[in-house]
């Protein structure tokens, strides 16, 4: 069935490298005659399209980072005539101005099969029911996965985030046998079955994909066994696509495969910018290899992840993030990433998915402090065990000494898309 439907899952490595060299030359040459900003980067390093004669060499080519994008607001980094775009999505700029993205009709049909594929991938089947709570709007989630279960052939309830209660409610009677959301909404929609007395296998739900945060093995196995659920990874940026750049299969869950014949991943160290050893950790880096109305070469994702030969296919898998640069927390001097918080956490079946990680500091010294859920409620006295139990486990991760408070169920704020899991209450230096 995979070979028939989706016919490019059974390129061969040989054939996959060619198409990728092929479609890199013709990006290339695109961006540097339609793209004033990157053509300028080339003319400042001293490189052209013309240069590339294999795939390593892609690497004497010049990035584009975020601050690019944002410079070049809103219509700068556009390949094609505006008028040629049929819509735009932008993501929240959290640190002054948004990004924005442009796609052509075309671009929209192949974000359309790419997110196809990856449901597909994901256990999705033509005529399911596919429940979609990743927000609709700006965010590219929401009318992405929206346009690939289309395609797929499934049945769509647009959804969209929040009304916890009518997620449960239509989950149940409409009888969704996927369902669409990030993680952390997936936990704040378990307490909602809960409340409302409904156990999840009663309902058609078999299968959950995953996306548009980090999350830890942990998480996975907190979800699978609270919903009864195999929940499976996406992964996706708006720069690039959106969801669907690459997705785990259902069968394996060893990692999302990328779907190479269309952006083409490298792995560089996130501090030189040079390219790692095969497998080792990193920064992801995407080029787009099909993208019109606007290709990105090189754009750092800021995302830290491995690249792993392919399983089910001849394209190349990445490892769950470990968190992006910039979410990196230097906390007395140690760096810590929330997911690293986060996989201790989940080794106390005590304790939930619901954690926030606030930052002070008193006099020159920070204060860590992990605010965690307890699973059910339970006495003071097993919830300061279970506290204690995890300061000692931070201690031994990273050797901070952290403050733990383990709050009863229902305290900590839920989130209904990416969650928030870090407060800095640090004054800024
Ligand atoms: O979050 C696209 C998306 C929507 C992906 C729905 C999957 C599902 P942005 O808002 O541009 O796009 O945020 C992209 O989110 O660079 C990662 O840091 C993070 N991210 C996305 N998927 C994953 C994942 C969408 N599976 C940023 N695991 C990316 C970890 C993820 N982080």
């Amino acid at each position: 069935m995979t070979g028939s439907l989706f016919p490019e899952l059974s390129l061969s490595l040989d054939d996959l490298r060619a198409l990728q060299l092929d479609r890199l030359r013709t990006t290339l040459r695109h961006a540097y005659d339609n793209q004033a900003p990157y053509r300028a980067k080339c003319e400042a390093a001293g490189v052209h399209p013309d240069q590339l004669a294999s795939l390593d060499d892609l690497a004497r080519f010049p990035f584009t980072e975020k601050g690019d994008l944002r410079d070049a607001y809103p219509y700068g980094m556009l390949a094609i005539p505006r008028e040629r775009c049929v819509r735009l999505h932008a993501s929240s700029g959290t640190t002054g101005r948004p990004t924005v993205v442009g796609y052509s009709a075309k671009d929209i049909a192949t974000w359309g099969d790419l997110m196809a594929r990856s449901l597909f991938a994901g256990g999705a089947r033509p005529g399911d029911i596919i429940h979609n709570a990743y927000g609709y709007g700006l965010f590219t989630g929401g009318l992405g996965a929206h346009y690939g279960a289309e395609r797929l052939g499934c049945t769509v309830v647009p959804m969209s985030g929040g009304f916890g209660e009518r997620q449960v409610q239509l989950i149940r009677e409409f009888g969704a046998r996927v369902v669409l959301m990030t993680p952390s909404y997936m936990l704040a929609i378990a307490d909602e079955f809960e409340r409302q007395g409904v156990d999840p296998r009663d309902t058609a739900m078999r299968i959950g994909i995953f996306g548009a945060e980090p999350w830890t093995e942990g998480m996975r196995a907190e979800i699978e066994r609270r919903l009864g659920i195999d929940a499976v990874d996406i992964y996706g940026l708006s720069e690039v696509m959106g969801p669907g750049v690459a997705c785990e299969f259902v069968e394996t869950k060893d990692g999302p495969t990328i779907w190479e014949d269309h952006f083409y991943p490298e792995i560089v160290d996130p501090v030189t910018g040079r390219p790692v050893a095969e497998g080792e950790p990193g920064e992801l880096v995407f080029t787009t290899l099909t993208k019109e109305a606007m290709p990105v070469v090189r754009y750092r994702t800021r995302d830290l992840t491995r690249l792993m030969p392919g399983t089910v296919t001849a394209m190349r898998r990445m490892a769950k993030i470990t968190g992006r640069s910039d979410d990196m927390l230097i906390v007395r001097g140690v760096n810590l990433f929330p997911s690293q918080v986060e996989e201790q956490i989940l080794r106390d079946p005590a304790l939930s998915g619901h954690y926030v990680i606030e930052l002070t500091r008193t006099g020159a010294l920070d204060d860590l402090l992990v605010r965690v859920e307890a699973r059910q409620v339970q006495e003071q006295g097993a919830r300061l065990q279970s506290g204690a139990e995890l300061t000692r486990r931070l201690k031994g991760m990273c050797g901070l000494s952290a403050y733990v408070e383990v709050a009863v169920p229902g305290t900590i704020e839920r989130s209904q898309g990416k969650a928030r899991r870090v407060i800095d209450r640090r004054p800024k230096t």
